[in-house]
């Protein structure tokens, strides 16, 4: 059984998503760690309600990469396998990417490549955009950017805000990314260049 490192910084309604994944077999996986830079972040009260280990490792006033080094310790005194990234606010280090190669995952509120980088939803609503969506993926060294597993999109309704748009997305993420994770865990991805392969 794989075993899934959750980093959040907020909510974690999709770290939420995966673990009812799991609870109702849906994905063969456990989470062996949740981990978040702030000691505020409901995501790690509702993994702390949950029993799991669910750990704050604050940024503090130290480099990336120090910051970086406690959580791959962390990650590794719990045998994590594969790494999610779930509303985790903060760029990885080059060498937390080596660390992990092609084994960190993210999940981000747009069809990349449209819409990097923040409020992803408030830029396709202002851009005029029609269609929305999510896109789980595969963290390299650039932002929103590493290989694609998959997308889900949806249609950008007259009348949305922000929010409603926001919360359709959501929606959706909630699909993708516990998706995204099985075929990851069942070894069904194959990365050719930026192209996943899945096979069937
Ligand atoms: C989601 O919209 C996700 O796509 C983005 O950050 C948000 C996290 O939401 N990367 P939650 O904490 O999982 O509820």
């Amino acid at each position: 059984m794989q075993r899934l490192g959750i980093l959040l910084s907020g909510r974690g309604s999709n770290f939420l998503a995966i673990a009812d994944a799991i609870s109702a077999g849906r994905l063969r996986a456990e989470i062996a760690i949740v981990i978040s830079n702030l000691a505020g972040s409901p995501g790690i009260a509702a993994a702390r309600d949950r029993g799991l280990n669910a750990q704050v490792i604050p940024a503090r006033a130290r480099s990336r990469e120090e910051h970086d080094a406690e959580i791959i310790a962390a990650l590794q005194s719990a045998k994590v396998d594969l790494v999610c990234l779930a509303g985790y606010l903060r760029l990885l280090s080059p060498s937390f990417i080596r660390a992990y190669s092609q084994r960190i995952l993210n999940i981000h509120p747009s069809l990349l490549p449209a819409f990097p980088g923040l409020h992803a939803q408030k830029q396709a609503l202002e851009y005029g955009a029609k269609i929305a969506g999510c896109t789980v993926h595969f963290v390299d060294e650039k932002l929103d950017h590493g290989p694609i597993i998959l997308q889900r999109a949806l249609p950008v309704l007259p009348g949305d805000t922000e929010e409603s748009l926001a919360a359709r997305i959501l929606e959706q993420e909630h699909i993708a990314y516990p998706e995204a994770i099985a075929l990851v865990v069942e070894g069904r991805t194959r990365i050719e260049g930026r192209t996943v392969r899945i096979t069937p």
